[in-house]
């Protein structure tokens, strides 16, 4: 009989690990411990053992059966277990969120963008594009600044080499390609694509977009520069655009961006496109330690006469304004960063902040 326990419990736990089903263990446990099992065979042979060998038998005999009911009970966990997860399905549920916190957020020079673009969509502009990189051209040239002229030092220039040809360049095939140092480009591709409507219509479409995007220059990186920076320029043309109209739009604008109490100031200035041109400042009564102070935000004019004539538009039935403004300066002043590289450093301790 002893024999008979030791071969129950190891039969047991052999054939244990291949239980894998409900019905596989129905069958198990009865094999085991069922009426017709092996346990209940052996109770049964306890009445013919020897008086004298009966008490260590029925230690035996309950041993065994206190082993046989760990095996089912490990094994209906395990197959248990097994159901549960054939419920559930793979491990992973992807239709369930992220659980840390990574989610991005817009950087403070796309916020800044947003909210200045958002104004002037408000005051009747849209949006305008252009490429970052350029025809000397329509940089340049266009614009009322040829190779020789002094003004076009300041934006000492990145050029692309000469084997790099523009697919969209509105000049000739032989002309100077550079990294754009301004987005006033850009009024030169709006006044063209005006002009080669009109001559498909017969008249000229309205003018009056901001561009974003984009410039380059070849400065030295400090503080207040940055060899990559973004503005922001504007353009209205039409029949009947003064400077009435743009102090008026500059006006709005920077009592949207800096509240009602904020003042504005044009100084005179220089532009090679304008005429005549003004450096616009602002007041603003409470901007930390900046408040109070007149600060340049902005450099706009009248646009000049022989930029008309560039591009084809009738100077004496048309007039414009223009005004273009950096994206980081408006930024800086906003939130008082005192160091435009905090823009391009990734830095998410300073980034976060503006979540
Ligand atoms: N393009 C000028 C610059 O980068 C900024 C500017 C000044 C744009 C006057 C204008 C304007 O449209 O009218 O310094």
């Amino acid at each position: 009989m002893q024999a008979q326990l030791t071969a129950l419990v190891n039969e047991a736990e052999s054939a244990a690990p291949s239980v894998a089903t409900r019905p596989d263990f129905d069958a198990f446990k009865a094999r085991l411990v069922g009426p017709n099992g092996g346990l209940t065979a052996a109770m049964k042979a306890m009445g013919s053992v020897p008086k004298e060998d009966k008490p260590a038998m029925g230690k035996l005999l309950n041993a065994t059966k206190v082993r046989l009911e760990e095996v089912l009970a490990a094994t209906l966990a395990r197959v248990e277990d097994a159901e549960i997860a054939a419920k559930l399905g793979p491990a992973i549920d992807v239709t369930l969120p992220v659980t840390d916190d990574a989610e991005g957020l817009t950087h403070p020079l796309t916020q800044t963008r947003e909210r200045i673009v958002g104004v002037f969509r408000k005051l009747g502009f849209t949006v305008a594009d252009g490429p970052e990189i350029e025809s000397e051209w329509t940089c340049f040239d266009a614009l009322g600044t040829p190779p020789d002229h002094p003004a076009r030092d300041m934006q000492d220039t990145l050029y692309m080499p000469k084997s790099f040809r523009s697919p969209d360049s509105p000049r000739r095939a032989d002309e100077e390609l550079c990294l754009r140092t301004h987005t006033s480009s850009v009024q030169i591709r709006t006044m063209l694509a005006a002009v080669a409507t009109q001559a498909r219509t017969g008249a000229l479409p309205p003018v009056r977009i901001v561009a974003p995007g984009r410039c380059f220059r070849r400065d030295t990186v400090d503080a207040t520069h940055s060899a990559n920076f973004h503005q922001i320029e504007g353009l209205w043309v039409g029949e009947n655009v003064t400077l009435r109209d743009l102090k008026s739009v500059l006006d709005a604008f920077v009592k949207e961006m800096f509240g009602s109490k904020a003042q504005i100031r044009f100084r005179p200035s220089y532009f090679p496109f304008t005429e005549p041109s003004f450096e616009m400042d602002i007041k603003v009564p409470d901007m930390g330690r900046l408040s109070d102070r007149w600060l340049e935000i902005m450099g706009c004019g009248l646009v000049d006469p022989k930029v008309f004539a560039n591009v084809g538009i009738d100077a004496d039935k048309y007039t414009g304004l223009a005004f273009g403004l950096g994206v980081e300066r408006i930024a800086m002043l906003q939130h008082g960063i005192d160091d435009i590289r905090h823009f391009y450093a990734n830095d998410l301790r300073f980034l976060r902040q503006f979540a």
